[in-house]
């Protein structure tokens, strides 16, 4: 047996493959085109595993995604593939709507002619996990309930409105194809391997470097923050267990204001690696101009995701964010080779241009 994974060189996708290798011994055939988010240093513990199979390539190569369909059989796919920085996809949309709309269409047609041709058990047990972000729902006002599975789609970012898109035609081929399609919404991750152009990798790698902490506008936008693993454990649940046709909200309970989030990482920072001259690193904070069109507030309603299927997070804010800045703490190269772009020469001498 075996599952096929995109995006899996990415923050979420590599977390998702070494949790899954560290539980089972399913192999895992990775998509992945290794954009500057792809990051194949991230699974090198994998090196010489057979039960890892990567593939250099877009998800968006019907041609390249059939015939790994056709070869491996996989009983599932899980497409974390996408354009993921909401900044990114201001400043340029165009592969946000390639990636996260064009590609995923292809991806789907291979699914469909794949998937219609399948037979008996394989068939029926067969599933697409189409992993998607709150960020869909828009922006809550303060005292607004938090966004069920219900809330309407009310994108406000190149970023989100395209991944809206990528979930209205899952839930099309599901509605008129049949194809057995699960979606999960999730809230903000951090954890292990996120790319240093996100809020909390960003603080960490600029702190320790004496420069300036950017915090948009007045610093109190609010996200929900749930520790990458704890989304990994969601994924294999409702891949389990899902229902196909359903989607799924997935969220830590932790709402938190950005600069709650930068005082959270400087006084660890204080704690765990002093400045040397013993100032506190908050006193790096610098407010900048806000990002155009920002969303106030997100939150997410995870009740349907414990009530149907027992799952619930294993972290709270306090451990995973410890865990967090640690964990950054003990892996400067990894950090180094990101910002130097060295990664980057490394896939080049392994795969060539
Ligand atoms: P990421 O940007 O770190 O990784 C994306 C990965 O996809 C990279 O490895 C990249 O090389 C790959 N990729 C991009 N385009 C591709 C293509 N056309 N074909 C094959 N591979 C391609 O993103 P992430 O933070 O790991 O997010 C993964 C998924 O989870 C995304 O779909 C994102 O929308 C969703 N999500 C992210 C968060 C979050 O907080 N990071 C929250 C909720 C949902
Ligand atoms: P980000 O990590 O980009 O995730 P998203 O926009 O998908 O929620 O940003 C999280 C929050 O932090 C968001 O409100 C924007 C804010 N932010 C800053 O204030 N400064 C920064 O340098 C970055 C990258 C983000």
């Amino acid at each position: 047996m075996s599952i096929l994974i995109t995006g899996g060189a990415g923050f979420i996708g590599s977390n998702f493959v070494l949790d899954w290798l560290g539980q089972s011994d399913e192999r895992v055939v990775n998509l992945d085109k290794l954009t500057y988010a792809g990051n194949l240093e991230n699974l090198a513990s994998l090196q010489g595993d057979a039960r890892h199979v990567f593939v250099h390539g877009d998800i968006g190569d019907f041609t390249l995604v059939s015939r790994l369909l056709a070869e491996h059989q996989p009983r599932a796919v899980v497409n974390f593939a996408a354009e993921s920085h909401v900044d990114r996809s201001i400043h340029g949309p165009g592969e946000f709507i390639q990636t996260n709309i064009v590609s995923t269409f292809h991806l789907l047609e291979a699914l469909r002619a794949h998937w219609g041709a399948l037979e008996g058990e394989a068939r029926s047990g067969f599933r697409l996990l189409h992993v998607s972000t709150d960020e869909v729902y828009g922006s809550l006002g303060a005292g607004e309930p938090a966004f069920t599975e219900t809330h309407r789609y009310e994108p406000n970012s190149p970023y989100s409105a395209s991944k809206a898109a990528s979930d209205h035609l899952v839930r099309a081929y599901h509605h008129t194809y049949g194809l057995p399609v699960v979606t999960t919404n999730c809230s903000n991750n951090y954890g292990p391997y996120h790319f240093p152009e996100k809020l909390i990798p960003l603080m960490i790698v600029n702190a320790l470097a004496g420069k300036p902490l950017p915090v948009y506008g007045d610093g109190q936008q609010v996200r929900d923050w749930l520790y990458v693993t704890d989304h990994c454990s969601a994924i294999r649940h409702v891949l389990a267990d899902g229902r196909p046709g359903e989607t799924y909200n997935v969220g830590g309970w932790n709402e938190k204001t950005n600069l709650e989030i930068v005082h959270t990482v400087c006084a660890l920072l204080d704690e765990l690696q002093p400045r040397t001259d013993g100032r506190p690193y908050r006193e790096q904070i610098a407010y900048v101009t806000d990002r155009p069109g920002h969303d106030r507030r997100y939150a997410i309603d995870a009740r349907k995701l414990g009530r149907e299927l027992g799952w619930k997070p294993a972290e709270t804010f306090e451990t995973g964010i410890r865990k967090t800045v640690a964990w950054y703490l003990d892996h400067r190269p990894w950090v180094a080779n990101v910002l130097s772009g060295s990664y980057r020469d490394w896939v080049k001498k392994q795969y060539g241009d």
